[in-house]
């Protein structure tokens, strides 16, 4: 190694509105390996963080659960925290966006942009709610799709056809936050002149700061033409005010990015031998690295460079962007349990189960991830329990038995100790490239070989026999010697099997510049079980508890799920026996189901209940659009309902559905073998 670099890291900062998940985790993790692959190598490495505080979706939030923006933020900032250092990410420092740093840095940001002609205003015409008094961003905007006609779609697509429009195109607009119908209103706005900096953005897209997916992405944007970028929003907003703009304040987007430099100022404070200028100075030659996911790369690869250039700040030496975390081949999904919250995780599993299985599938692409959690179960018990921890579990007795826990000055396989060193730089720049996979794989690689060896040289047979324990002794002496470089080269990952190793061979904290030494003539401490194995019963325990995180979360307030409105809807008043079964429910087969012409919503369904047939109007046709697929079906009818003229027809009686309305209406069903007229008790 040459001289110690100077590095600045940054993981995107969590919004301060919901729970870490184990997708963010991906990026966090990741992040952290990288950062404590740097320090153990002996850089300056500094990783700092924040919570992105702002925006009116934080604004709304607090005000349902009745307290103030700045107590939700604190909350919200204590729960991520203890996820954070429970996952053993550990930050420099983990600040906040809502905090005085950030105020003056987005301040003199803005200030030096517009000094320097940077910024342009106008005025926009936008819907406004009039109960609410504020403008509202398009997915607070609720209406019938202008295509397909779709109730219910937000702001700026239809989740039923999958247009796209502005929020004026769709029909019976209404205010998804109190249901009054908006008015357009105009106002002036604030635009950071991004055109300005095309030439630069350019030529900084392609010095080799951007994977070249990434890169490619972003050549076709600055090919289609850059736009200004609507960078205020008027009150009432949770966020900053503009400078010399009273009721104007900052979009959460633009103090967020900023966020990454406040919370290195907020650690100078408490870090002397840190100058903020070495580090973003312009001639700074710090390196400054973000990680983020795919879904914001516009953000920290067109804004955010051309904000540090215009405020005479230097640029990002790379960004590392990274893909999404699928589980079990899906998205995440909240019904199949693998919408797993970082706490319900560390409630059943141990944290660096998951650092490593997320290493031995991250490389330097911004492909998705799948964590296949029967993969997951058994790399884990394969690798780090059957393969590395097992090296020392079968050394470490005969060391503690035959010499008094002392081990030896011994090394009996040359050979193999020398591939251990020679294997080091390349699982090294494996590191450094981010190319955990690699490294994982090589360093498993050592594991079998080391195992093997000590298979083969037998210790606990040898053990039995006469004048063979100076031998015993030097085989195991080598054994633990390999499991310590092993420890060594995962140290980024298993930070806490490190710690517990280091406990073990007595040993001050191991760094990088220890492979090339080994123990000799070192007394021992006792020997731990380092780490168990995954019991698969955990995994199904963690499944089920994060079903039961959305039943929590759903009876709450949240307005997005479909099935939250269902499980709200409250319980009508008591009744007794015979109100009940004054209702006359039967079986009754479904023999014909037709659309109905003219009608939006509904399908006629010819019903035979035994002996008769009836013909009901049902407002089902948004969930059954293809009516034969309910042909042959058995269903529940009520039969003494008193008959209704419609414009298509008498409806007799009704069949039974549920649902909130859309998609989600679910036709009832008897179990098998139910016969049509069967009253239902
Ligand atoms: N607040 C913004 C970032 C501002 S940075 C100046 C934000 N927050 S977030 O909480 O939505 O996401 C934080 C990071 O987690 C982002 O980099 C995002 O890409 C990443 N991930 C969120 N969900 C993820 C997965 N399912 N998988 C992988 N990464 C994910 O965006
Ligand atoms: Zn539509």
């Amino acid at each position: 190694m040459s001289e110690a670099r100077q590095i600045l890291v940054t993981s995107a900062l969590p919004y301060a509105n919901g729970s870490i998940h184990l997708g963010h985790m991906l990026e966090y993790i990741q992040t952290d390996m990288w950062v404590r692959f740097q320090k153990l190598r002996g850089n300056q490495c500094v990783y700092v963080c924040a919570d992105d505080a702002h925006g009116s979706a934080i604004m709304l939030r607090a005000e349902k659960e009745g307290i103030t923006p700045e107590q939700l933020i604190a909350n919200v900032q204590a729960e991520h925290s203890a996820d954070f250092a429970d996952f053993l990410v550990d930050f420099d420092n983990f600040h906040s966006t809502h905090s005085e740093e950030n105020r003056h840095f987005a301040g003199l940001i803005y200030t030096r942009l517009r000094d320097a002609g940077h910024i342009a205003t106008r005025s926009v015409t936008q819907y406004f709610d009039p109960e609410k008094g504020m403008f509202l961003a398009d997915r607070f905007i609720k209406g019938t799709c202008p295509k397909c006609g779709a109730e219910d779609q937000y702001g700026d697509n239809c989740e039923k056809c999958g247009a796209t429009y502005e929020p004026t195109e769709l029909k019976d607009p209404r205010s998804a936050i109190s249901g009054a119908t908006p008015v357009l209103r105009e106002s002036k706005h604030f635009f950071f002149k991004l055109p300005d900096f095309e030439a630069m953005l350019k030529e900084w897209t392609r010095s080799g700061a951007l994977q070249e997916s990434v890169a490619n992405k972003i050549a076709e944007w600055l090919d289609a033409g850059l736009q200004e970028w609507d960078i205020s929003r008027d009150a009432p907003y949770f966020g900053f005010e503009i400078p010399d703009e009273p009721g104007k304040y900052f979009y959460v987007w633009l103090d967020a990015p900023v966020g990454y430099m406040a919370s290195f100022a907020n650690l100078c404070k408490r870090r002397p031998e840190l100058d903020f200028d070495a580090f973003w100075g312009k001639d700074s030659e710090a390196e400054l690295y973000h990680f983020i996911g795919k879904d914001i790369i516009n953000f920290h690869a067109l804004f955010w460079p051309a904000m540090l250039e215009g405020a005479g700040y230097r640029k990002p030496t790379a960004l590392n962007v990274h893909g999404y975390l699928t589980v079990n081949g899906q998205k995440m999904s909240k019904s199949r349990g693998t919408f797993i919250k970082a706490r319900t995780y560390l409630e059943h599993l141990n944290p660096e189960y998951l650092r490593y299985y997320y290493a031995s599938k991250l490389s330097r692409g911004v492909d998705d991830l799948d964590l296949n959690l029967e993969d997951f179960v058994q790399k884990v018990n394969s690798d780090l329990v059957g393969k590395v921890v097992n090296i020392a579990s079968r050394c470490a007795g005969f060391i503690h038995k035959g010499n008094g826990g002392v081990l030896v000055e011994a090394n009996p396989e040359p050979e193999l100790w020398a591939a251990f060193q020679n294997a080091a730089p390349s699982i090294a720049e494996a590191y450094e490239a981010r190319d955990f996979a690699r490294a994982m794989r090589e360093i498993m690689a050592l594991a079998d070989r080391a195992n093997a060896w000590i298979a083969d040289k037998a210790p606990w047979a040898l053990n039995k026999q006469e004048g063979k324990q100076a031998e015993v002794q030097a085989i195991c002496a080598l054994g633990v010697n390999l499991f310590r470089q092993l420890v060594i080269l995962l140290k980024p990952v298993l930070p806490k099997l490190a710690e517990a190793t280091e406990a073990f061979l007595n040993v001050a904290p191991l760094t990088w510049a220890d492979l090339a030494t080994p123990l000799a003539n070192h007394p021992l401490n006792a020997f731990t079980p380092l780490m168990t194995r995954i019991e698969p019963a955990k995994i199904e325990a963690m499944v089920e508890a994060s079903k039961e995180d959305l039943a929590a979360a759903e009876t709450g307030s949240s307005p997005k799920q479909g099935n939250g409105e269902l499980l709200k809807e409250p319980l009508a008043p008591q009744i007794n026996f015979d109100a009940f079964a004054a209702v006359d429910l039967r079986i009754a087969l479904i023999e014909k189901a037709e659309l109905v012409e003219g009608a939006e919503k509904l399908l006629r369904l010819t019903l035979d209940i035994g002996d008769e047939k009836r013909n009901v109007f049902s407002g089902i046709k948004s969930a059954y659009p293809n009516p034969a697929e309910l042909e042959g079906r058995l269903t529940l009818y009520v039969a003494n309902l008193a008959p209704r003229k419609m414009k298509f027809g008498v409806s007799e009686g009704m069949v039974l559905a549920a649902g909130p309305g859309g998609k989600e209406i679910f036709l009832l069903s008897p179990d098998a073998g139910a016969k049509p007229g069967q009253r239902v008790m």
